[in-house]
């Protein structure tokens, strides 16, 4: 598909048209989701001129301070999506249970699941953040609508993808058949398709990892890094460069663009070998995108696509990226035991 002023609608239809991938509705939730992204880039781009920045003065289920925009991006994105009949019903990050399509509403046979606002701390400091979403089938015959219905593995995705709201705003999608960038055109108000069958790098010279936490890590964690560090004199035989950038939608993104490793490893402060990161609305569709871009997506041991949650907030693990790095980072967790 050529890429010079190809539109979402227009690459949808196509999808359609072409691969059979995308039934009406699903391509009714994909404008809608969009359609909320650009509203939220209006209130991020505002910033200090339209009161958005700072703290709301409430925590979310996770015990996190919720900022102005966490709160603004959520209720835009529920607000877009519960009329259209696309939906039964939808999950956030701000939110402790499942948010049912009000019936007044026509219930639809989809589950939206999203991150409305990735990278909160870094919001008020104007660095990159963005909105992650990932789109399930409600299972086939399940009366009503339950939390359990949300409880499929990341393999079950039928869509997903994030805004980015950085320098440009730029939507990145999987369907299932490869992966797409379109890039906000702010006269014509417009996505247009920048990018079409994004690959990541299988090699990289580039990690990203939070190295404030090196003292909690795991032994295999360390290892890695410790091997990257070494640089051209250590057994990996070459310089490795690093970015944490703490919003995962911006390090993803430069990842999608030019490869790299991306790690949020479980360590020592948590009990449960858990990590920080959230299964269902943070890992599972970066790591469908991820995959989708031929990298890999694993926490440390499994594919984080094979995992089924058993909680909406369940936390998890995360190294992602290219794909030969993911290998090495899994082998090490693998022989440590
Ligand atoms: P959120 O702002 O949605 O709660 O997610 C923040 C996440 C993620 O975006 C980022 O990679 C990570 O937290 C940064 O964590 P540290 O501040 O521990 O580096
Ligand atoms: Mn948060
Ligand atoms: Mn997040
Ligand atoms: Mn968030």
């Amino acid at each position: 598909m050529s890429s010079s002023r190809v539109s979402l609608t227009q690459y949808l239809v196509e999808q359609q048209r072409l691969h059979g991938h995308i039934p009406s509705q699903l391509r009714l939730l994909i404008e809608v989701v969009a359609r909320a992204c650009k509203r939220i880039a209006i209130s991020v781009n505002k910033g200090a001129l339209g009161d958005v920045l700072g703290t709301a003065g409430s925590e979310n289920v996770q015990g996190e301070v919720q900022k102005k925009l966490d709160i603004i991006a959520n209720e835009v994105l529920i607000e877009a999506n519960e009329w259209g009949g696309h939906l039964a019903a939808m999950a956030s990050e701000e939110m402790e249970g499942i948010y049912v399509v009000p019936n007044r509403f026509p219930q639809g046979e989809y589950l939206l699941m999203f991150d409305p606002l990735d990278g909160s701390s870094n919001i008020d400091v104007n660095v990159s953040i963005g909105t992650i979403f990932s789109v399930l089938k409600k299972p086939e015959g399940s009366q009503g609508v339950s939390e359990e219905d949300f409880h499929q593995p990341g393999t079950s995705q039928v869509a997903a993808g994030y805004c980015v709201y950085g320098p440009q705003t730029t939507l990145v999608l999987t369907v299932g058949d490869g992966v797409a960038m379109f890039t906000l055109d702010r006269e014509q108000g417009s996505w247009v398709l920048t990018a079409d069958d994004v690959k990541v790098p299988e090699d990289t010279k580039e990690f990203a990892i939070n190295m404030s936490n090196m003292r909690h890590w795991d032994a295999p964690v360390t290892r890695y890094i410790e091997e990257c560090l070494a640089g051209e004199e250590g057994p990996r035989g070459k310089n490795f460069n690093m970015r944490w950038i703490a919003s995962m939608v911006a390090d993803v993104h430069r990842i999608l663009t030019r490869g790299g490793v991306f790690m949020y490893p479980w360590d020592k402060r948590e009990p449960n070998k858990a990590g920080k990161l959230r299964l269902m609305y943070e890992a599972n569709p970066m790591a469908f995108l991820i995959e989708q871009a031929g990298g890999a997506a694993t926490n440390g041991r499994e594919r984080i696509m094979g995992l089924t949650p058993t909680k909406l907030h369940e936390r998890v693990a995360v190294v992602l990226g290219s794909k030969n790095e993911v290998e090495r980072v899994t082998r090490y967790h693998l022989e440590a035991g």
